[in-house]
């Protein structure tokens, strides 16, 4: 039974379903979901996130893990649990950055002493992953929970939190309707109708949100829970959020996002048709924030910090980074530039949100969301960053005639380079 015959089969035997019900059919039923029936992320998928764009990114993570590795004295293990790990690509350049000197005639420094420390355990409610095998000290766990208990040390997600099922809701004559998926003859279609649960209309009033007459605005009641499960697994440390989203005030915004924020992708292109190809597009929905913090008040855990990303990244040192002398092939190093650059960008990976909270951790200044300058000796321990084949080739994707292009942007770039 595929997804599509799956939602088809629940509509005729039990009537409309939530469009939270069909949207984890439609990205995670057995057969033929979305996210279960393949690798989704990457060149080769239909979207690409910051860990497939450069591994800057897992090496300034890495420099943050560090800064909250010592906060909490060092501790060995030091474990770093990443739900939603996907490919695992991110587990590995985190590894790779911690880990640099590990086997090498250098002295030992505290980044060894870290890498020494480092647990990483991996989890996916789908089968899969791939890139972290091998490595030791890493562990894979296939669930959409997180059974992890006493842990010291971070709880590490990236685009996670929009990748999971929301319910949609919309204004219509002053009352709150739920948006539910049926059937019109053999069409999905959408159809408003009672709210399946006085959750929805409770969320909204507990953040003082009323939509505007026909706006619509997904809610993802899974945060609550979520939030529970990650202070339940730690006993010190943090819970490090980054994600596609904002604060509620300005996610239910009527003026801003009268129309939600449910995106739906396909091959890179986003199509804005989520009842059409199901199990073979991409759904998310931005997150709320202001529902995170809240959440995790509730279970335990301090809000600390909030940032774009691209703050937090250039806090963390993404300016050095790009500012080292080109390294590796041409190419390579130029199609290195380019990822490092993506992961900061304004209108994208760089208009992302990244959010601190602790749990018997303190208050302290994380280094991501405060100018500070310590990264920079860190960074100056790692190794040369380039994009390798598992990350994505977003030279090739902006110029298909790369060779002739390239030549011309490496010499405007770096005129006194070989
Ligand atoms: C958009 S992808 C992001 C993958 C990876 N973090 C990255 O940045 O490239 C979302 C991932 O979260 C996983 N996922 C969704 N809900 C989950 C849950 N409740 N527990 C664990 N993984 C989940 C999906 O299977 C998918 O691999």
């Amino acid at each position: 039974m595929t997804a599509e015959a799956e939602i088809r089969r629940r509509i005729a035997a039990r009537g409309p379903v939530t469009f939270a019900e069909f949207m984890e059919i439609a990205l995670y039923h057995p057969v033929g979901g979305y996210y279960t029936a393949g690798e989704r992320v990457g060149a080769a998928g239909d979207f690409y996130t910051s860990p497939s764009a450069h591994p800057a990114f897992g090496a300034l993570l890495a420099v943050q893990l560090f800064q909250m590795w010592e906060l909490l004295g060092r501790p060995a293990p030091f474990t770093v649990a990443e739900p939603g790990a996907g490919s695992g690509l991110l587990c590995r350049d985190i590894v790779a950055a911690a880990r640099p000197l590990t086997g090498s005639v250098q002295p030992a420094g505290l980044l060894e002493e870290f890498g020494r420390c480092l647990r990483y355990v991996c989890l996916d409610r789908r089968q899969g992953g791939g890139y972290e095998r091998g490595l030791p000290a890493v562990s894979r766990i296939a669930t959409a929970g997180l059974p992890l208990r006493g842990m010291v040390g971070c709880v590490l997600s990236n685009e996670l939190l929009d990748a999971m099922p929301v319910h949609q809701v919309t204004m219509e004559q002053g009352r709150l309707r739920e948006i539910y998926v049926t059937l019109d003859g053999q069409r999905l279609v959408t159809q408003t109708g009672q709210p399946s649960t006085p959750l929805l209309a409770r969320r909204l009033a507990s953040l003082g949100v009323e939509l505007a007459e026909g706006q619509t605005a997904e809610v993802n009641l899974a945060l609550d829970g979520w939030a529970a499960a990650a202070a339940q697994s730690l006993e010190r440390g943090f819970v490090l959020t980054i994600d596609y989203g904002r604060p509620a005030g300005e996610l239910y915004s009527a003026a801003e996002r009268f129309r939600g924020t449910l995106t739906a992708f396909h091959r890179h292109t986003q199509t804005d048709r989520p009842l059409e190809l199901i199990g073979r597009q991409d759904m998310s929905a931005q997150v709320d924030f202001t529902t995170l913090a809240k959440a995790g008040r509730q279970a335990g855990l301090d809000f600390l910090d909030y940032s774009s990303q691209a703050n937090f990244l250039n806090n963390l040192g993404l300016p050095q980074l790009q500012r080292r002398p080109p390294v590796g092939p041409p190419r390579q190093a130029q199609a290195g530039r380019i990822g490092m650059r993506e992961l900061a960008k304004p209108g994208g990976l760089g208009d992302f949100k990244v959010m601190a909270q602790g749990k018997n951790a303190g208050r302290p200044q994380l280094w991501g969301f405060h100018p500070s300058a310590e990264p920079a000796a860190l960074l100056e321990q790692m190794p040369p960053l380039l994009p390798t084949p598992r990350h994505i080739d977003l030279l090739a994707g902006r110029y298909p005639r790369a060779e002739a292009e390239f030549e011309v942007a490496w010499d405007a770039l770096w005129p006194d380079a070989e």
